[in-house]
């Protein structure tokens, strides 16, 4: 079993955070998204995994996953020069995937279970395919399956206008070499890509089993700002330790799971846990509420902040409540103690200032 890794794309709904950095590499609970998915990779004993990327992020991707030996892997670094779809994405691979089973994961979806057990069954169950499913409110934004009566999948459309279920496709799939005899029966869709969602119905249409799990943990798929501050919320909730190895000054106060590292020191502050706070980080004469992820080198001073991430080396300052935000790398965001109540904003393309 081989792993596919897609880490290309170009992650327009999280502009402007992507223009500088690749999705899958912005942190959720201090720690990159594709981390995680690095995680269940290792978890499940697989040895080799092939990473799309694409020609304008990709070497940061490199940059990150390097040798791959912090996660026992073996990475071969695929480029897809344009992202023309998931499916397109398996072509490209081929050259590394050759006739071997693989796991296909989307480098920006989280999951609460890793894929050892689904490896296990897709093993005994001897199906082309195995696919994962889950419940959602919103499902013309994802892949969507109709089942039978008992429960066996019929049909996969792509982001659907009127979804015949709210079973959405999560982003993890295991396959057999026969994916490749579908996608060659495939046509790019109307926005334009090979979708494999196409692919797995095609698997149907000639006859081959795709069996399908529904999810009991939880799954996010981090496209959007607000799916970002959800899965941030739920990983902390989940995992931060209280682990303090920062400095914590008499006057400041840290109630409930709080992670500080190294080199970050804390001045007459409240917090209010969960909360992570990278290394070499400064908090100062503010309070940090539930679910924040305050990234390394950043500095807070005079301000209160909730429910959000704030990502390495940025500055806020006198701000009395900021909630529900993300704020990229080295930004400052700060009071401004003149009279003249005006804004001035120094913004990049792609932002949302909501005043
Ligand atoms: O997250 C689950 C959904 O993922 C499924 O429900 C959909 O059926 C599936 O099509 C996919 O939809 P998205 O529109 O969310 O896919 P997105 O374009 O965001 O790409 C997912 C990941 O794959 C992302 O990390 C970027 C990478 N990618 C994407 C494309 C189109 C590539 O590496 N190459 C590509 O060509």
């Amino acid at each position: 079993m081989k792993a596919l890794i897609l880490s290309g794309g170009q992650g327009t709904r999280l502009r402007p955070l992507t223009h500088t950095i690749a999705k899958q590499l912005v942190p959720v609970a201090g720690k990159p998204i594709l981390w995680y998915v690095l995680n269940h990779i290792a978890q499940a004993k697989i040895k080799e995994a092939g990473v799309i990327i694409s020609p304008e992020t990709g070497q940061h991707v490199k940059d990150y996953i390097m040798d791959g030996a912090q996660w026992g892997l073996k990475p071969r670094f695929i480029v897809q020069k344009k992202p023309e779809g998931l499916a397109h994405a398996v072509l490209t691979a081929r050259n590394f995937l050759k006739n071997d089973d693989f796991v296909m994961y989307l480098g920006d979806n989280l999951l609460s279970e890793g894929v050892k057990s689904a490896i296990d069954r897709f093993k005994k169950k001897k199906s082309e395919a195995l696919i994962f499913l889950k419940r959602v409110d919103d499902p013309k934004r994802f892949g969507v399956a109709r089942l039978d009566a008992e429960g066996k999948v019929v049909e996969l459309i792509e982001k659907p206008e009127n979804p015949p279920s709210n079973f959405a496709l999560v982003g993890v799939y295991i396959f057999t070499n026969k994916i490749f005899d579908a996608i060659a029966r495939i046509k790019p869709s109307r926005r334009g890509e090979l979708e494999i969602t196409d692919a797995i119905q095609e698997l149907i249409n000639m006859g081959h089993a795709v069996d399908s799990q529904v999810l009991d943990g939880w799954w996010l798929d981090t496209g959007k700002k607000d799916d970002l501050l959800e899965a941030n919320t739920i990983v902390l909730d989940e995992y931060v330790k209280c682990d303090i190895a920062g400095e914590v000054d008499k006057l400041s106060r840290i109630i409930g799971r709080v992670t500080i590292e190294a080199g970050t020191v804390v001045i007459n502050s409240h917090m209010r846990g969960p909360i992570k706070i990278g290394k070499n980080a400064r908090i100062e004469n503010s309070f940090i509420g539930p679910h924040t992820s305050i990234g390394d080198g950043a500095a807070i001073k005079d301000s209160a902040i909730e429910h959000s991430v704030i990502l390495s080396d940025s500055v806020i300052e006198g701000i009395e409540r900021l909630e529900d935000s993300l704020i990229g790398r080295n930004a400052r965001v700060f009071k401004n103690m003149h009279r003249h109540k005006a804004l001035r904003l120094m913004i990049s393309d792609d932002t949302v200032v909501e005043v």
